[in-house]
């Protein structure tokens, strides 16, 4: 390929964003897919915006055309599989040659989690598609996760989760577009899948600890019943992720998200980030705002 054109499905999202600008940095044309016009203003700066959105197959049809590569995000959606299903065998009925999967962690078909048996249905069904060259990759939790209890965190220094002192092994979201980049612009992964985690797993009351570190105060973890989450998550999102939300939650309270493995180094060719390199580089988002008067 001499400047390939790769299409970022999901380019507003978490991995997306960080997407783009890894991959303008290894020389390609990238196009963000974005659901509507407006939606351009949140793209990275260098990245083309194409208009579809995934439940319009003709847009969608139109975002593929000329396209060497797609990184496939699902959306927060309930029928997300399905979505994804139908934009994978769009991409492989248009002839695109390589088309890379963002699944999760552990995702297998009998898993009591509704979001890695989605995951694991998405899988199968690009894995037996036929397409040219395809790859997977299974990111554990995402170390970004935290900033959703950012505003907590900022007025009260404490939050909470159902995870005791379980230990994951979370990842930094721009190691998983870092690697992404990798494998959407170089030959060599087809039918691989990658398991994207940190360099250790990590409890929650670490997390606080590296945090309260970077901040430079004190914030606290506490264990808290899953119901109690529920409650909380049911105000902030519709309940079909909420309950998907606290089933990730019991996946990683019982330990099974806890390996360690060597892709993200192996891809990227360097470690992947630490807990403590995100507390640090993320640590404004953490820190109370100074009260007025105060230098
Ligand atoms: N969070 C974690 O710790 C974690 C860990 C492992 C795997 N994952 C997986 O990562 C995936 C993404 O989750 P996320 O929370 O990080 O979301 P996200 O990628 O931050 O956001 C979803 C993206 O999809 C776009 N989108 C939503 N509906 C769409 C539609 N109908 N058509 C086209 N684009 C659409 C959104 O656009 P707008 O900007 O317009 O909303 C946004 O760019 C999920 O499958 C999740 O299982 C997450």
């Amino acid at each position: 390929m001499d400047k390939p054109t790769i299409l970022v499905v999901g380019a507003t999202g978490q991995v997306g964003s960080l997407l783009g600008p890894a991959l303008l940095k290894c020389g390609a044309h990238v196009r963000g897919m974005i659901r509507t016009p407006e939606r351009a203003a949140a793209l990275p700066a260098g990245v083309e915006p194409v208009v579809a959105d995934l439940r319009d197959p003709r847009a969608v049809a139109g975002a593929l055309y000329g396209v060497d590569a797609v990184f496939l995000n699902s959306p927060s959606a309930p029928d997300a599989a399905d979505l994804q299903i139908q934009f994978a065998e769009r991409a492989r009925s248009v002839g695109v040659p390589r088309l890379v999967l963002l699944s999760q962690y552990a995702a297998r078909s009998d898993s009591p989690v509704r979001f890695l048996r989605w995951h694991a249905a998405v899988e199968s069904y690009v894995r037996a598609l036929g397409l040219d060259e395809w790859s997977v990759l299974r990111p554990n939790l995402y170390l970004q996760g935290a900033l959703g209890f950012a505003g907590l965190i900022r007025e009260q220094g404490r939050f909470g989760a159902p995870i005791g002192t379980s230990a994951v092994s979370a990842v930094d979201v721009r190691d998983i577009a870092d690697a992404a980049a990798v494998v959407l612009t170089r030959p060599g992964h087809h039918g691989r899948t990658y398991t994207l985690t940190g360099p250790r797993a990590v409890t929650h009351a670490e997390i606080a600890q590296a945090l309260s570190e970077a901040v430079g105060a004190e914030i606290a973890f506490t264990d808290v019943p899953p119901e109690a989450f529920a409650a909380l998550l049911r105000t902030m999102m519709p309940e079909w992720q909420a309950d998907g939300l606290i089933e990730d939650y019991a996946h990683y309270a019982r330990g099974e998200a806890a390996e360690v493995c060597p892709d993200v180094a192996e891809l990227t060719g360097r470690p992947a980030r630490d807990l403590t390199d995100f507390a640090r580089d993320y640590a404004t988002a953490f820190r109370p705002a100074q009260p007025a008067g105060r230098g």
